[in-house]
């Protein structure tokens, strides 16, 4: 067994790790050493862990490439291994998908505002700078966005709704579960072409999550067919950093309205009648026992 395989994460980073004479892997191009032992508790995903999930500090981090560009963030495929491990072995190797929020002058961070309103920053200097657009408050914004999406990932994964787990966050990258086969992602419900009967499931699947977050007083905020993957007949939800709390946020039953037209539109397209107003009435009602 490799030495470094067993430390664990409660290992410091292994800054002096490459210089020791048994360690025969180094990062090369295109890697990293894992950033996991850097993160601290509260940037780690929640318990119980999924048993993939890779913790060694002998790990290696190796880009695979861009899966997509995105307005505001761009995904990435990496995979986490310990080198000479074997891969098939549970905490060896994993795919993980890499959301880095953009460092451009250009990102569009229009869908700030309406979001955060009732969520509050914590420092008054960052509220300054986020609504002023200055450099930094676009620096806070990033790290603001990626916090977020993590923070409502892992409220979701606990409260059983059906998104990637978020494996952890640092400054602007949160790195999640990779939904897919092998390295190729799972299709959007956009992108799916299904019968009646798996169709009316894949509905119910969504109806099941949207429920799920209501009860809890939470909308997606930006739900839509591309949105939502399909993994094996499973629905997972995506684009998480939007997450409004209905109640407190002044715009939040609009945006659980929006949720409800954009969803329904799109069935009612593939032939099963859904109700926008219909479905917001029963998740209001959902929202306000
Ligand atoms: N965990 C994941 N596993 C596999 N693919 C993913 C994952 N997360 C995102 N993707 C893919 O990357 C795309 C962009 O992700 P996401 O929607 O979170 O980012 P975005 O920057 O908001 O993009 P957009 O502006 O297109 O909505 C998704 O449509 C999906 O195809
Ligand atoms: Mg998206």
């Amino acid at each position: 067994m490799n030495f470094l395989s067993s430390l664990d994460d409660t290992s410091p980073v292994p800054l002096g790790a490459a210089s020791l004479a048994f360690q025969t892997a180094e990062p090369g191009e295109g890697q990293r050493w894992s950033t996991w032992p850097a993160t601290i508790p509260t940037e780690r995903g929640p318990e119980p862990r999924p048993d993939w999930l890779v913790t060694s500090a002998a790990a290696i981090d190796t880009e695979l490439g861009v899966v997509k560009t995105g307005k505001e963030a761009d995904l990435h495929l990496i995979e986490r291994a310990i080198p000479d491990a074997a891969a098939d072995v549970p905490g060896n190797a994993a795919l993980l998908a890499a959301k880095r929020y953009r460092t451009s002058e250009h990102s569009d961070f229009h869908r700030s505002a309406i979001y955060t309103e009732g969520r509050g920053l914590r420092r008054t200097r960052d509220v300054r700078a986020v609504a002023k657009g200055t450099s930094f408050g676009r620096a806070v914004a990033r790290v603001q966005w990626a916090y977020a999406e993590f923070d409502a990932l892992t409220r979701l994964t606990q409260l059983g709704a059906s998104v990637p787990y978020p494996v952890q966050v640092q400054d602007t990258e949160l790195l999640m579960e990779f939904i897919g086969d092998g390295r190729v992602a799972a299709p959007r419900l956009a992108q799916v072409r299904a019968d009646a009967a798996t169709l009316r499931e894949l509905f119910h699947q969504v109806m099941d999550f949207m429920h799920t977050l209501a009860s809890a007083g939470l909308a997606h905020g930006d739900l839509s067919p591309y949105n939502l993957l399909v993994h094996h007949g499973r629905v997972v939800a995506i684009d998480l950093p939007q997450v409004v709390d209905v109640i407190s946020n002044p715009q939040g039953f609009d945006l659980l309205h929006r949720d409800c037209v954009n969803v329904c539109d799109w069935f009612t397209r593939q032939r099963l009648e859904c109700d926008p107003e219909e479905l917001f009435a029963e998740l209001v009602g959902v929202v306000s026992v």
